[in-house]
């Protein structure tokens, strides 16, 4: 294959995409699939850092909405990440991956705490960081830790894997004349008003030009396409 265009990507999964068809939890299937596409980086010599939501598990804000204090929603929507964070490192292990689960909260019994360089050597040699407890923080969102810690580990992109397989000018699901786009600026996602990331993580990115790229994550070829600098997604760039 030829040169990898990416040599250090940060890989943001929702907690959602851990689900599969289920409407809740982990499925074992997708954390498989996820393993070997990420194993696949790995092999060509990508470096790989995951940041991971916890929406699969527990949404802090609607359980705002049910009574729980909204800060108290937020760190228990963070420890959702760290279990889907351990499994998975189990997975990817199981996949012959070697990796390294950092919590941005303290949990020192089944967690590294996040010191910077020290990630940074863990993805130098070889190893998948997997980024949980968001950014340690209420108020913020999995985007917005994956946004601090592309920049801080100095990442190429922000690979940001959904289900749709990009932007769209409208919602698809709702305005059959919504067209994809292949790339558009930062300052054109905000003028048009679409939904990206929240506005706290997409800002960050901006003002330190780190692209993103949206794709389709359900797409098997997907991971190793983008990295040949194939034309998949959506484009974020200055
Ligand atoms: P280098 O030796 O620098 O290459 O990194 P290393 O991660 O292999 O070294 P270290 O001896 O720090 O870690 C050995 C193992 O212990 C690894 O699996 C780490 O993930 C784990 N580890 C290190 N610090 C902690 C911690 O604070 N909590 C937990 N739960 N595990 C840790």
């Amino acid at each position: 294959m030829s040169r990898p265009v990416f040599k250090r990507v940060l890989l943001k999964l929702s907690g959602e995409s851990l689900m599969g068809d289920q409407q809740f939890g982990i499925d074992p299937k997708m954390l498989v699939l996820y393993a070997n596409q990420v194993k696949e980086l790995v092999d060509e010599g990508v470096e790989v850092a995951i940041v991971i939501g916890g929406g699969n598990i527990f949404r802090g804000l609607q359980a705002s909405g049910a009574g729980i204090e909204r800060v108290t929603g937020d760190y228990m929507g963070m420890m959702a990440t760290v279990i889907n964070g351990m499994a998975i490192q189990s997975a990817f292990e199981k996949a012959g991956l070697f990796t390294r689960l950092i919590s941005a909260i303290e949990m020192k019994a089944i967690a590294e705490p996040y010191i910077r360089r020290k990630a940074i050597r863990h993805l130098e040699k070889g190893r998948v960081v997997i980024f949980s407890a968001g950014t340690g923080s209420p108020y913020f969102t999995t985007d917005s830790a994956a946004a601090l810690r592309a920049n801080e580990i100095c990442a190429d992109v922000i690979l940001k894997g959904t289900r749709v397989d990009g932007i769209y000018s409208a919602d698809p699901e709702k305005d059959p004349s919504a067209t994809k786009f292949d790339k558009i600026s930062f300052s054109k996602v905000i003028s048009l008003g679409l939904n990206v990331m929240d506005m706290t993580a997409f800002t960050l990115c901006k003002e330190n030009n780190l692209p993103i790229i949206v794709f389709d994550i359900n797409k098997k070829e997907n991971l190793m396409r983008i990295i040949r600098g194939e034309n998949v997604g959506t484009l974020v760039e200055v």
